[in-house]
């Protein structure tokens, strides 16, 4: 049976699509190995949302090139963003490349691209329209958490993105083939589904009657019932809606956190950005949501270093953190993507400057998720387990609250997918301690 590597490269899409391609694959009889050297297929599914995304994977095709010349029968091929985003050019770059197949619907041309005969290098990389064939398979690794994809693309055009250039316009799966999905998990014994899309929150506008994103999660609750959590991201402000925080508030299946990117705190760098919200809505979108869930958790993505970015701006973003309190901040040097925008806005900021604002808020970071993590010491708090313990491990378990916080705790003899009850003792900026009470 030939063998096949996949290699992700991006974000939480970009592993869905690993897993797909991985599914789509086994139907043509290939097996998944995480050895490079006895693959007879690697893909890389590559990402391009920054300037080093990229160039790990360019790395690592270096790599491969050495492999293939000793082994000739291995075929590469370049996936993802990055292949919608360079298409051709990767061929003429970099020729001893198989294939190139870009998102979307192309995933499913994979097969085809292969029987194209080895010694001519192919493409499938025009703007995706579609979304990926309903009848295809899912190769998951986990077998308690699973991502659903429920919308593509994105329509926002924010400056410094190039997410609408390789996910192509905003598209929404039908809500029926979700649910139809979702119920196949839970019967599969999953515990935890997390809906996936570049702006999930604006799912189902264009669906025609529209299902708006909070009607879409009053279905799927109904459907899982209270043994599955569901999580959702990313969400996209400007769409938080008073229909999804009473959703949240309202329904037991979904958990009590959003990751909700706000980039920077200040209004003026916002509007260069095109982030269509001012700091106050933002803010005030944060207080409805907590007034609806008090018990949630705000997670955010923050740029640093956008052209045009003062001092002024920047202690904004900082105050910004600080009044929200974030529980956590995935946070990023801006890098200027060809093709969008900012990269031709004025004041580009030079790299130690990136670098030192970069420190700043992952050192404010580390001080407020130490906080919001404390306030949960004492507390008796619902885990599920993703690290069970034998008889004989001496380690800890661990697994995720419902707010998405890290536990590791003591306890007896559990399984992945178990819910547990945990008493917090301890918190660290990264993660909480605690011992177990009792399982259900
Ligand atoms: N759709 C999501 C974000 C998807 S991209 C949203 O609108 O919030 C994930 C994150 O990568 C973004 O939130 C942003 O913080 C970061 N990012 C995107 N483009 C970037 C760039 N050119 N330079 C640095 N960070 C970038
Ligand atoms: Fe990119 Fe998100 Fe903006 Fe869309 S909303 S352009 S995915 S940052
Ligand atoms: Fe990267 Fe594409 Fe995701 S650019 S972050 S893999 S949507």
């Amino acid at each position: 049976m030939p063998k096949l590597k996949v290699v992700t490269f991006g974000c939480q899409a970009n592993e869905l699509d690993s897993a797909r391609i991985a599914g789509i694959l086994a139907r043509e009889g290939y097996t998944l190995t995480e050895d490079e050297a006895e693959a007879d297929l690697v893909i890389l599914n590559g990402c391009s949302i920054r300037e080093k995304a990229e160039q790990k994977l360019f790395s690592r095709l270096g790599t491969l090139q050495a492999l293939k010349a000793e082994n000739p029968r291995l075929r590469l091929g370049v996936a993802g963003c990055l292949a919608q985003r360079e298409g051709e050019t990767l061929l003429r770059r970099f020729p001893y490349l198989d294939f190139v197949v870009g998102n979307g619907e192309h995933l499913a041309e994979i097969p085809q691209l292969l029987s194209i005969a080895p010694g001519r290098p192919a493409v499938a990389a025009s703007e995706p329209v579609g979304l990926f064939p309903e009848d295809a398979d899912i190769h998951r690794h986990s077998r308690i958490r699973a991502w659903v994809g429920i919308m593509e693309g994105c329509d926002n055009f924010c400056t410094f993105c190039v997410v609408p250039f390789t996910r192509g316009r905003e598209r929404s799966r039908y809500p029926d083939d979700i649910l139809h999905e979702v119920v196949r998990l839970r019967g599969a014994g999953y515990r935890e589904i997390t809906l996936l899309g570049q702006t999930v929150n604006s799912y189902g506008k264009k669906l025609d009657p529209p299902v708006p994103f909070a009607e879409l999660l009053r279905r799927i609750n109904v459907a899982v019932g209270p043994a599955m959590r569901v999580r959702f991201t990313t969400s996209y402000p400007p769409d938080v809606t008073p229909a999804l925080a009473e959703a949240m508030a309202a329904l037991p299946s979904v958990c009590e956190h959003i990751h909700l990117p706000v980039q920077t705190g200040s209004t003026r760098t916002l509007a260069h950005m095109k982030r269509t919200y001012t700091r106050e809505d933002y803010l005030e979108k944060v207080a409805m949501l907590r007034a609806a869930v008090p018990d949630l958790a705000i997670t955010t993505d923050i740029i640093v270093g956008f052209p045009g970015e003062t001092d002024v701006d920047f202690a904004e973003t900082l105050s910004l953190m600080e009044e929200v309190g974030f529980d956590g901040c995935f946070a990023f040097k801006f890098s200027p993507r060809s093709g969008t925008p900012a990269v031709d806005l004025p004041d580009q900021a030079p790299e130690p400057v990136k670098a030192a604002r970069l420190s700043r808020v992952l050192e404010l970071q580390r001080a407020l998720s130490l906080q919001r993590n404390r306030a949960v010491v004492g507390r008796v708090v619902e885990v599920l387990v993703d690290r069970g313990l034998s008889k004989r491990d001496s380690g800890l378990a661990a697994g995720r609250t419902r707010q998405n916080k890290i536990v590791h705790f003591q306890g007896g003899e559990l399984e992945e997918g178990q819910l547990v009850n945990v008493e917090i003792t301890e918190a660290t900026s990264h993660h909480l301690k605690g011992v177990l009470i009792a399982s259900s």
